[in-house]
């Protein structure tokens, strides 16, 4: 029997995940059954929706069972397969990796992988789920003209990096929000005009003011909580604010949302907010892909990592990159 350490959920967090909330077991390494492919963890993917999965409320996707194996986007490398699509020695990714170094995987939701083309684990990063967030819901729901001041809360992180040098090809006026002055100088380094440290600025609202001295016009929030407000109080007319993700409720996501609201804000500047879920772009991933890894290619998208090293790092990293601590997108190598 080969020992094959398992994350299992323990029970649910209250407010940020700790160590007590999952346990590692050893079990026997999985076995492939038909269709299925038997894998090699190289890389795991840790994401801030993992948060509201942790969670029996109600959210776009089932919630992670307890006393079951955490599971997250993934890349390894097929040992055995149970499928003609796939042989071993081919690298895949899917969505459904299992938090253990040997897993089955089903092959219809695996993705094969040339690593010649880009390294691999950049399919969990900037030409995968963050990289296809930036680009539609930069492109697809914000909409910036030419030209146009975007703001972008987690700038530095997984989908901001991304989504602030796709805006600087485009012609846009990126301008990020971050947690430390190393995180603003690097945003500045691939693109970003300015950028403001939410962590050490005491007036957001003025700070967003004089770094946007023409006002926001795209408002690509990833964070919610106070930085929310603060940029809608430098919305222009007909501004558009896109609800990317919520991290910074991560610590309370179970009780309402924080902050004071600017309702007439919106009125008066006639804005859209509109919801942003990747999952509704399925339909045109391959020619967002694509696009990416050209731009990749042509050295025009840098791709900064956060990487934790071995299995049993997993929960720690989830809860570092949902403090903020993470620069770059977090990954653990496997
Ligand atoms: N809707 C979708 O389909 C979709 C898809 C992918 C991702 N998302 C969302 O996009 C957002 C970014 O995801 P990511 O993978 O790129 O993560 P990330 O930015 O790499 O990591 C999370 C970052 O959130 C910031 N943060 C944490 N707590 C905060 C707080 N209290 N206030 C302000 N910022 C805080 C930290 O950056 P700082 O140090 O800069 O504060 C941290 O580095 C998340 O909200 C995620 O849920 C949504």
């Amino acid at each position: 029997m080969t020992s094959n350490p398992t994350w299992i959920l323990k029970r649910f967090p209250t407010g940020l995940p700790g160590p007590d909330d999952f346990s590692l077991e050893q079990r026997a390494a999985p076995t492939a059954g038909p269709g299925d492919l038997l894998v090699r963890t190289l890389w795991l993917s840790v994401d801030p929706y993992m948060r509201a999965r942790l969670s029996p409320a109600k959210n776009y996707a089932a919630s992670q069972k307890t006393g079951e194996m955490m599971t997250g986007g993934g890349v390894g490398e097929v040992i055995i397969s149970e499928s003609p699509l796939f042989r071993p020695g081919d690298i895949v990714q899917a969505d459904d990796f299992g938090w253990q170094p040997l897993t089955t995987i089903a092959a219809k939701t695996a993705i094969r992988l040339d690593p010649a083309s880009a390294p691999v684990q950049t399919s969990l990063g900037c030409l995968g789920m963050p990289g296809l967030s930036a680009y539609f819901s930069l492109l697809h729901t914000g909409r910036p003209k030419e030209g146009e001041t975007v703001l972008i809360s987690a700038a530095s992180g997984a989908v901001g990096q991304i989504a602030g040098q796709i805006a600087r090809i485009k012609g846009f006026d990126p301008v990020a929000i971050a947690g430390s002055d190393a995180k603003i100088e690097w945003c500045k380094g691939i693109g970003y005009r300015t950028g403001i440290n939410h962590r050490s600025e005491s007036d957001l609202t003025g700070a967003i003011a004089k770094a946007c001295p023409s006002g926001v016009d795209v408002f690509m929030d990833n964070t919610a909580g106070p930085i929310h407000d603060a940029a809608l109080l430098n919305l222009n007319t007909f501004g558009r604010i896109v609800i990317v993700g919520t991290v910074a409720l991560a610590d309370r996501f179970d009780q309402p949302d924080i902050g004071p609201r600017f309702l007439r804000r919106i009125l008066v500047a006639r804005a859209r907010i509109e919801g942003f879920l990747l999952d509704d772009f399925e339909a045109h991933y391959a020619e967002a892909r694509s696009q990416l890894t050209r731009w990749y290619q042509e050295g025009l998208l840098e791709a900064r990592e956060d990487v934790a090293e071995g299995i049993e790092a997993a929960p720690h990293a989830l809860t570092r990159m949902l403090k903020g601590e993470n620069f770059g997108k977090q990954l653990v190598r496997v």
